[in-house]
């Protein structure tokens, strides 16, 4: 049976999520629209959908080759591609191994300095809230996820972190940070959900330390379209 839409669940910043014909999966469609600052700059990046839904699925596939349960199923067009069903645990897990962004505001910590040891920061997913910063405490107590499923996603997002870090190093691209949402299937399995992207990662060329991430556009660099066509030249060889 082929899998098809039917009708739209749900529209975020970034992408749509449609029901299916098959109600094990969902289907995600990536937009070419971009936002920062939880919705206040709003643009266009050409052609990120494309990018971002193959640079994704071509993470997902290679995580689960490395052991880590995924919601990826399969790539259906140049923007479309069928996930599992899950819901989603209502944090953002970031991890960093350089200094960047909001870490060097908040902690006045240098751009560009690497750390000592990754660092792992949990933030509920809330716009209106400003994705605040929670600790083991606050999920726990207000139930965003339990102790065993933090402890599983801790564990996946540590692998997550060792395995890309070294296969983006051999594309000569520097993993400075990056976000990771998970899901839990209708059996409670956690597996790795939403997207690996330049939208949701930092990723600075190892020799110039060029930005070839979503910064460009958040901090009005330039270039942005660019920069996500490289990333897919260098995943891809294209
Ligand atoms: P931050 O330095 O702004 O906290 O961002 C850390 C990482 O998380 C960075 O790689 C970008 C990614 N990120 C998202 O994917 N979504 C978001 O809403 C934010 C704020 C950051």
């Amino acid at each position: 049976m082929s899998i098809e839409k039917t009708e739209q669940l749900y529209e975020g910043k970034a992408k749509k999520v449609y029901a299916t014909n098959d109600d094990r999966y969902y289907i995600v469609s990536y937009k070419d629209d971009a936002t920062a600052f939880d919705g206040l700059k709003k643009g266009t990046i050409t052609g990120k959908g494309a990018i971002n839904n193959r640079v994704t699925n071509k993470m997902m596939e290679l995580l689960e080759k490395e052991g880590i349960p995924t919601h990826f199923v399969k790539e259906l067009n140049d923007r479309e591609t069928v996930v599992r069903k899950v819901k989603i645990v209502p944090l953002e897990v970031i991890v960093r191994n350089i200094a960047a962004g909001s870490f060097s505001k908040r902690f006045g910590v240098p751009e560009g300095t690497p750390l000592r040891c990754p660092t792992l920061e949990f933030c509920l997913k809330d716009d209106d809230l400003h994705d605040p910063m929670v600790n083991h405490y606050h999920i726990l107590a207000c139930g965003w996820a339990t102790e065993e499923d933090l402890k599983t996603i801790t564990d996946y997002t540590f692998r997550i972190n060792a395995f890309m870090k070294d296969f983006f190093l051999k594309l000569n691209i520097e993993l400075v940070d990056f976000k990771l949402e998970f899901g839990k299937t209708p059996d409670g399995k956690i597996v790795l959900a939403d997207e690996i992207s330049p939208d949701t990662c930092r990723f600075w060329d190892a020799t110039t330390h060029e930005k070839l991430d979503k910064d460009r556009f958040r901090r009005d660099l330039g270039h942005v379209e660019e920069a996500y066509q490289e990333i897919l030249r260098r995943l891809f060889g294209e």
